[in-house]
């Protein structure tokens, strides 16, 4: 059953997305970058995570929309790293930075050591690079440039994340179709234990059916589910239980969205599993 979080606060939203058929990489992340950096206030931003934050959200408000998660629905992840005090996240669809800010401050903040981005767009890399970097940050964000699948296995085979270093928190806020694949290749990884939580953004805009049913499902259900799964394809791992619940809130311009957040509470030992 879905919950509902604060009410959206009309006066902080963006201007709308879409610009002549656009909805990003049509200058605007640069143009982001250039705005920041010619702040009349700067150096009050240096170090400060949650300056930088405000800064992006009033370029949003008042010169261009940007896609990121904002204030509504990232304070309610934020919450979750509070109550979990997750070591290390991985978020896969990194954008500007916006999310990796806000989260990896409240990471910190909890203790927590590392926070992987992996963001596909190597422009927008490179801008959340520097603005990480302006949030003084640096030593807690990582951005990885490449699709989730690629960095989730670069961090893999880099010995960064290996199978036995679970993660406290992953994110999802990629590429839609991706997360269902990505999320059983981080399960096959072993990245995916006791204690992670799953993070899914953007489950009612634009939906995402498939990943919503494997994390909803049971431990029997998915075994029966990957049965049909092609060969060669990783299916992840069945016998982790999950237990999942879709939180409403809305967009940084106010329409509205559900997170889904789930809990790995354990290992279902009675299934046979087999390698996928
Ligand atoms: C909604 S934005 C992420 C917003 C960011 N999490 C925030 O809240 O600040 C989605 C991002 O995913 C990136 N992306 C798209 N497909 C991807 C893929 N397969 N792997 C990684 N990133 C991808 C896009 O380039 C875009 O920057």
């Amino acid at each position: 059953m879905a919950q509902t979080s604060t009410p959206f606060d009309g006066a902080k939203a963006y201007k709308a997305w879409e610009v002549d058929g656009k909805y990003f990489g049509d200058g605007r992340e640069v143009a982001l970058l250039e705005h920041i950096y010619g702040h009349p206030l700067l150096h009050e931003l240096r170090g400060n995570p949650q300056k930088v934050l405000a800064a992006i959200d009033v370029f949003a408000q008042t010169v261009t929309g940007l896609i990121n998660i904002g204030d509504t629905k990232g304070t309610i992840v934020t919450h979750l790293i509070d109550e979990h005090k997750p070591a290390t996240i991985l978020e896969l669809g990194g954008y500007i930075g916006y999310s990796a800010i806000m989260f990896g401050d409240a990471m910190r903040r909890n203790g927590g050591k590392q926070y992987y981005s992996v963001e596909k767009n190597p422009l927008f890399a490179a801008v959340a690079s520097s603005l990480v970097d302006l949030a003084g940050l640096r030593d807690t964000v990582r951005v990885v440039v490449g699709t989730g699948s690629e960095g989730i296995q670069r961090l893999f085979d880099d010995g960064i994340l290996q199978g036995k270093t679970q993660l406290g928190m992953l994110f999802f806020d990629h590429h839609k179709p991706s997360y269902t694949p990505d999320l059983k290749l981080a399960e096959h990884l072993g990245f995916v234990g006791a204690g992670t939580v799953l993070v899914a953004d953007n489950m009612i805009l634009p939906g995402n059916p498939p990943y919503a049913e494997w994390v909803r499902a049971t431990t029997t259900d998915k075994q029966k589910m990957v049965g049909g799964t092609p060969k060669g394809e990783i299916f992840g791992s069945p016998n982790l239980e999950y237990k999942s619940r879709s939180v409403l809130s809305f967009e940084p311009s106010g329409m509205e969205d559900a997170l889904e957040i789930t809990e790995c509470i354990g290992i279902d030992h009675s299934l046979i599993t087999v390698g996928g």
